[in-house]
């Protein structure tokens, strides 16, 4: 008997939760896994400006006017992952219990220093690895995807392999050892049937389009470029004079792996069973050197005027415009020196034929380019516009669908009819409307494989929408004066009062 309602109660856990879904990889990530058809819930919290639904709903939009054509919609989950029970309703906890069965946790604070270890990036990455593993062991979660960093290594220089973590070594902020840290907590955790780690190199923009919605990394490196370089004087020849001395051979490996390669990879790796219970180093395949970025940045510039003095030399400043760099990049001053070579072995098995685009030339233009643009991460990213929030809709479609459902006679008192709801587009969303004797609950999220799912654009819902508007609605609701829908909250489950059939 126990085992019929563990099936039963496993079938209808379809969903994965992803947390991080705002952020670089996880806007790449959440848009391949829903171009896949996985069935997705997010985790996000609002910003003073923009409820959760509008940030979310802003980037698929985004992604849809690249795509050309529409995506479906998560489950919205509203929650903070440092909190207990990740800041969830209880509504949402319960949800969450009963249908998720596979967590990707990516939300993370790129913070490097720390004052304290009750501060960022320890509260987030730390505190909120161990949140989200406690509510994932709530949930009986199955299979853990977890987003690390090749730099848990910390100062290693030698080769490091992907069944590494812990060999002593030493660390250069406390970024990369609350990442070490949490790590190791994913490892020690012993509730899952599988956990599987992914360690991405420092990630760079999108390699076709150059697009990113942060700028750390090397994209500091080029955004500084891109201000100050102009600054410097012409000289005869009309090239821009540039003289700076870099404490570098020139020759110092950057693995650096653009952001829509390492989204692409993850979401291979997730979606392929026999590929978890690895870690993956997300690295590239051939590095590209200090020497060549900045010759790729002379071209870009048509500047000149680096000099390499080797890794023993002093990092002083000899002109206004080092001055600056060095300012302006000392939080990366360790990293300049080495970047260990990354054994990637279990890629090249499970994920070997997408092959890691590599920061050339034309990449790095590409990356400037969307920089400048984008003016280094001031433009605004543009609101979401949407006609109609369908989840504001659904008492409407509820009632239609009862109209409809009684004009077929399938819903007589001993029957219960249930289907999906998956609209695609703006405003959209995924939910499964239950009907039993005359009475509607709808739960966000579509229904296991076999009941029938109703998949529309937003275009096709709202049509029908209009034409229901006028007369149609209004008759229902006089006809039904009992049937009340109650959505004060996102993932509120619907609790109506019997209408009186055929009324
Ligand atoms: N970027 C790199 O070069 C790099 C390299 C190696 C590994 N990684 C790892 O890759 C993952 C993704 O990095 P990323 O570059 O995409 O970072 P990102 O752009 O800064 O995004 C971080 C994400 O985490 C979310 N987050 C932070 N604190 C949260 C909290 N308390 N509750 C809920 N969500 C929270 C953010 O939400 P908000 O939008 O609300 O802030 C955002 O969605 C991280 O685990 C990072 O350590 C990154």
């Amino acid at each position: 008997m126990n085992n019929q309602v563990d099936s039963r109660h496993r079938s209808s856990k379809r969903y994965t939760l992803l947390t991080g879904a705002t952020g670089l990889v996880g806007r790449y990530l959440m848009r391949d896994l829903l171009l896949k058809g996985h069935k997705l819930a997010v985790i996000v919290r609002p910003t003073k400006q923009q409820m959760v639904r509008e940030r979310i709903e802003g980037i698929l939009q985004m992604w849809e006017g690249t795509l050309g054509h529409r995506l479906p919609r998560p489950v919205l989950l509203t929650g903070d992952v440092t909190k207990t029970n990740l800041g969830l309703s209880s509504q949402q906890l319960n949800w969450s219990e009963k249908f998720l069965d596979q967590v990707i946790h990516g939300a993370a604070v790129l913070k490097f220093q720390s004052a304290s270890r009750e501060l960022e990036p320890w509260k987030t990455n730390l505190g909120g690895t161990q949140n989200v593993l406690d509510f994932s062991k709530r949930c009986n979660i199955r299979d853990f995807h977890y987003i690390s960093t090749a730099y848990v290594c910390g100062q290693r220089e030698a080769t490091v392999y992907e069944n590494e973590l812990d060999v002593n070594q030493t660390f250069r902020n406390d970024y990369e050892v609350s990442k070490f840290e949490a790590e190791q907590l994913v490892r020690d955790s012993d509730c899952f049937e599988s956990k599987t780690i992914y360690r991405p190199a420092v990630i760079s923009g999108d390699s076709r389009t150059g697009y990113t919605s942060t700028y750390h990394g090397l994209f500091l490196y080029l955004r500084l470029m891109a201000m100050l370089v102009p600054e410097q004087t012409k000289n005869a020849d009309g090239v821009i004079e540039t003289p700076i001395s870099l404490p570098i051979e020139g020759d110092e490996p950057r693995n650096v792996v653009p952001v829509d390669w390492v989204a692409k990879t993850i979401c291979h790796l997730v979606r392929t069973p026999e590929a978890h219970g690895r870690t993956y180093h997300l690295v590239p395949d051939q590095c590209t050197s200090a020497r060549e970025v900045i010759e790729y940045c002379y071209k870009y510039f048509h500047s000149d005027g680096v000099k390499f003095c080797g890794a023993n030399s002093e990092r002083t400043a000899d002109s206004e415009l080092a001055e600056k760099l060095f300012e302006n990049t000392s939080i990366y001053e360790s990293y300049e020196t080495s970047d260990p070579h990354f054994d990637k072995r279990n890629v090249s098995r499970f994920a070997g034929h997408l092959e890691c685009p590599s920061i050339d030339q034309e990449m790095i233009f590409k990356l400037i380019d969307f920089g400048k643009q984008n003016r280094w991460g001031k433009e605004k990213e543009s609101s979401p516009k949407v006609v109609r929030w369908i989840e504001s809709h659904l008492t409407e479609i509820a009632l239609a669908a009862q109209k409809m459902m009684g004009a077929l006679r399938i819903n007589g008192t001993d029957r219960i009819f249930k289907f999906g709801l998956d609209i695609h587009g703006p405003g959209g969303g995924q939910w499964q409307l239950l009907a039993n004797e005359g009475r509607f609950d709808v739960t966000p999220g579509l229904p296991d494989d076999a009941s029938p799912v109703l998949k529309l654009s937003d275009i096709q819902i709202n049509d029908l929408l209009m034409r229901h508007d006028s007369e149609e609605i209004d008759r229902s609701r006089t006809e039904n004066p009992k049937v009340a829908i109650n959505w004060t909250e996102p993932l509120e489950t619907v609790i109506t009062e019997n209408p009186q059939p055929n009324q």
